[in-house]
């Protein structure tokens, strides 16, 4: 475990998780995308089992079993938090999906995204399994929160409420439908305006959710932002903390944030620009 977190800590100190995320998932699929084609199930393995494990500790949890309770702190409860304790869960399932969604608005004629379009279907499946998978595990985070009200403040209260429940349901129906046995029995162009209805919105709610789920943790971390980053503050059983120290930890959330709302306009201008070039296409071919 100390060697992992050594190693995990001087590639990614520092570095936004959703950065981590993009970039992971990103050089993963420019080196396996012809084998993603080939032997798309091998693939599909780590998100399932990611995808089993966290809808049994959700479900199972919601229905009160304490499963930490039954199994202790053992290996095998290390083994399975692995993925999240080195924040390779969400982020990667989010990895896929922005790719989908970006080579959506990113010109065609480039050949690494039309080597992309693809596989587009594999990396809805992968990204969408882990992110199913997040969501109905974090179901039991909404049900604490709406327990302890007074511990959260407002920007996480509304993510974990309301925010979360909403993308759950969203990235569910552009989900299944990736499945063949889902698609099979709708017309090519329902399924098409199917998935652009919601995949579009859930992007940007994507964005929305990690904007403030990280200014979220940043305010209830450091909530007097006046205060020196030099001093030391007191904590309720009087240990000395340095804001310093927090401060790395807050300054981490807003940069997470900020790269949140870059993704978020950027995918807005490349979607205009797209729809701009098709509209402008479709003019000249009537004026011809
Ligand atoms: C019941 C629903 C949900 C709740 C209560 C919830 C809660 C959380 C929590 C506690 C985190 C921080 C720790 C972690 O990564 O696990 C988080 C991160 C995140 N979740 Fe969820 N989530 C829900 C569903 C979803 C869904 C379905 C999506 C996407 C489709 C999503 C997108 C995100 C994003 C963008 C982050 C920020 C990751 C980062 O930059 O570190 N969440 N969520």
């Amino acid at each position: 475990m100390e060697i992992l977190t050594t190693i995990h800590n001087i590639l990614w100190m520092g570095v936004p998780d959703i950065v981590k995320g993009l970039v992971i998932s990103i050089i993963f699929v420019l080196i396996f995308r012809k084998a993603i084609k080939k032997h798309s199930f091998l693939f599909y393995i780590y998100p399932a089992l990611i995808f089993i494990w966290y809808c049994t500790y959700g479900i199972l949890t919601l229905c009160n079993v304490e499963l930490y309770t039954l199994m202790g702190k053992s290996v095998w409860w290390k083994i399975l938090w692995l993925p999240h304790t080195y924040a390779l869960d969400t982020v990667i399932g989010l990895g896929f999906i922005f790719i989908v969604m970006f080579i959506g608005v990113l010109p065609t004629k480039w050949e690494i995204i039309k080597q992309l379009h693809t596989i587009r279907k594999e990396m809805s499946i992968i990204g969408g399994a882990i992110l199913v998978g997040h969501g109905i595990m974090r179901l039991v985070t909404t049900k604490w929160a709406l327990t302890n009200t007074g511990d959260l403040n407002i920007l996480l209260m509304f993510a974990y409420v309301i925010l979360g429940v909403i993308l759950l349901a969203l990235i569910f129906v552009p989900w299944i439908t990736s499945f063949q046995f889902a698609r099979k029995d709708i017309p090519s162009k329902s399924w098409k305006k199917m998935q652009t209805y919601t995949s579009v919105p859930l992007i940007m709610l994507i964005c929305v959710f990690g904007i403030i789920v990280n200014l979220g943790w940043a305010f209830s971390v450091l909530p007097n932002l006046y205060s020196d980053l030099y001093d030391v503050s007191t904590t309720v059983d009087g240990t000395a903390v340095s804001n310093l120290s927090q401060g790395y930890y807050v300054a981490t959330e807003f940069l997470s944030a900020r790269v949140y709302l870059l993704l978020m306009v950027a995918y807005i201008w490349l979607r205009r620009r797209k729809i701009k070039g098709r509209a402008g296409k479709a003019v000249a071919a009537v004026n011809v």
